[in-house]
C-alpha cells in the first residue's frame, strides 16, 4: 500500500508501540483487501472491553485491559499500553445495563468488571454512547464523510440514509482506526462501489416499521450481497422505518447500503442511483413476497403463550419510546410477562424527564439501555416464548438464546405483553 509520511511514521513505531501495531494491522488488512491506500477518518464506532466470561478471564490472567485490547483489538500477543484515541470514536453496545443488571440476570463479578471497562474505555478517550444507534445520539456523519463503523444496522444507516462512507468494520480494524485515524480505502469508500446493483419494484403496502422490517428481511434473503435500489410510491419513510429496514436487510443478507429513489441522498433519480449502469437483476416485492417474509420470520414459533416482549432493536428513537409509552399508559402487563424496551442511555434520560419512563414502569415494563437480549445475552429468567417488532432480533433470539420468537407490529407486541398471548397477524 502507498503510505503517507504520517502513516509510515506510525508503522515505524515513531508514535509508540500501540499505534505501530494498529498501523501494521491496517496495512495487512488493506493489502488482503487489495486497497491501494488509506483514507483519513475522524469517525469510528467500535467495541472495547471485556465483559464476556472469556475476555474477562483473559484480562485477569494476562494482567489487565491493555493486554486484552492488545490481543483482541490489535491482534498482538505482546501486551502494549494503549494510548488515547486519535479519531473521534464511539463505544457500541455492551453486555449489560448498569442500572438494570440484576433484572438482566448479570453476575455481580461481571457488573464489577463492567465498571473497570467503562473507566478504561473512557480513559482512552472513547465516547461512552453504548448503543448500536450512535446516529440517534449525536454521531451523525455528513454526506461523503469517511467512517470506520462496526455494527451492520448502523453501517446500513450511515451509508444509505446519511451518505457517510463506511464498510462493515470489525473490532480489530475499527480499534486500529481509533488509534491511527486511518482506514483502508476500498469498498464503500469508493464512488464506483456505491451504485445500485438490483432494481426493486415495491408494489406491496409498506407503512409501519413491521412492514419495513419485512421488506428488508425479504431483500436481504433474496439479494444476499448487493446494493438494492427501491422504487416505490407512498409516504417518505422516517428514521425508525429506515432503521428497521436496514437492520433487517443486513441480518438476512449482507446488505451494507441501499438507495430509495427520491429519498436517500445518493439516489435523486433512478439513473443516478445506478450510475448509468444496468441493474444486475430486477425484483418485485408484492403481496406474496411480503407474506413469505412474514412466514419465514415466524417459522420458529408455535406456542402462543408469550412470556417476554422486547422492543428497541436497533435501539429505539425517542419517538418510539414515546409511542410505547402511549400504548402502555394506564395498562398493566400480564402476570409473568416481561416487556423490556431498549434505547440509548441519553434518550432514556429525556424519557425520564418527559415522564415516559414512569408510564412504562407503572405498566410493569422496563426502559433499558446499553445492551440488548440477543447481543448482550440478557433476558428474564426462564423465558420460553418471546415477541418483538424487530426482524433482526427475531432472527437472532432463537439461535442465540434458544427461545421461540414471534415477529409482528409494535402494537401486536404490546398487546401480547398485556394479554400474555400472541395474536399478531399480517394485515
Ligand atoms: Fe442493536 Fe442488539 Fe439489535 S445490538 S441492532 S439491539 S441485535
Amino acid at each position: 500500500m502507498k503510505l503517507t509520511d504520517d502513516e509510515r511514521a506510525m508503522l515505524d513505531g515513531k508514535q509508540g508501540p500501540a499505534r505501530q501495531k494498529a498501523m501494521d494491522l491496517l496495512v495487512r488488512y488493506g493489502e488482503a483487501l487489495g486497497a491501494e491506500d488509506f483514507v483519513d477518518t475522524n469517525n469510528v464506532c467500535t467495541s472495547v472491553g471485556a465483559t464476556t466470561p472469556f475476555l474477562r478471564d483473559f484480562a485477569a490472567k494476562a494482567g489487565g485491559l491493555d493486554a486484552a485490547f492488545s490481543e483482541f483489538n490489535l491482534d498482538s500477543s505482546e501486551a502494549v499500553q494503549i494510548p488515547k484515541a486519535k479519531a473521534f470514536s464511539c463505544q457500541l453496545i455492551q453486555g449489560l445495563d448498569p442500572d438494570h443488571w440484576q433484572e438482566q440476570g448479570v453476575a455481580p463479578a461481571t457488573r464489577a468488571l463492567h465498571e473497570v471497562n467503562e473507566s478504561f474505555s473512557a480513559g482512552i478517550g472513547l465516547q461512552m454512547m453504548n448503543t448500536c444507534t450512535p446516529y440517534l445520539v449525536g454521531n451523525v456523519p455528513v454526506k461523503g464523510e469517511h467512517c470506520a463503523w462496526m455494527e451492520s444496522s448502523a453501517v446500513a444507516y450511515c451509508n444509505s440514509v446519511l451518505g457517510g462512507r463506511t464498510n462493515t468494520e470489525g473490532r480489530e480494524s475499527s480499534s486500529a482506526a481509533m488509534l491511527t485515524g486511518k482506514i483502508p480505502n476500498w469498498g464503500l469508500h469508493l464512488d464506483e462501489n456505491r451504485f445500485g446493483t438490483h432494481l426493486v419494484e415495491v408494489d406491496a403496502a409498506v407503512e409501519d416499521i413491521m412492514d419495513w422490517g419485512l421488506l428488508g428481511y425479504y431483500l436481504g434473503e433474496a439479494i444476499l450481497d448487493g446494493l438494492p435500489v427501491l422504487v416505490r410510491r407512498g409516504k417518505v419513510p422516517d428514521l425508525p422505518r429506515l432503521k428497521h429496514f436496514g437492520a433487517a436487510a443486513a441480518t438476512s443478507g449482507g446488505i451494507e447500503m441501499y438507495h430509495i429513489v427520491g429519498v436517500t441522498p445518493e439516489a435523486p433519480t433512478l439513473q443516478e442511483a445506478f450510475g448509468g449502469r444496468k441493474p444486475r437483476a430486477t425484483l418485485r416485492y408484492g403481496r406474496a413476497e411480503r407474506e413469505l417474509a412474514y412466514r419465514n420470520l415466524n417459522a420458529h414459533a408455535t406456542d402462543t403463550k408469550v412470556d417476554f416482549v422486547m422492543l428497541g432493536c436497533p435501539h429505539s428513537s425517542l419517538e418510539q419510546v414515546w409511542n410505547a409509552a402511549k400504548l402502555l399508559e394506564g395498562k398493566r402487563l400480564h402476570s409473568g410477562v416481561n416487556l423490556w424496551i431498549f434505547t440509548p442511555r441519553s434518550i432514556r434520560e429525556v424519557a425520564d424527564r418527559n415522564g415516559y419512563t414512569k408510564i412504562i414502569t407503572d405498566a410493569g415494563a422496563r426502559l433499558m439501555s446499553d445492551t440488548c437480549p440477543a447481543l448482550g445475552q440478557v433476558m428474564p429468567k426462564g423465558v420460553k416464548v418471546a415477541a418483538t417488532d424487530s426482524a433482526k432480533q427475531t432472527h437472532y433470539l432463537p439461535s442465540i438464546m434458544g427461545v421461540q420468537t414471534w415477529f409482528g407490529s409494535t402494537e401486536d407486541c404490546v398487546r401480547a405483553a398485556i394479554t400474555g398471548r400472541w395474536e399478531g397477524a399480517l394485515r
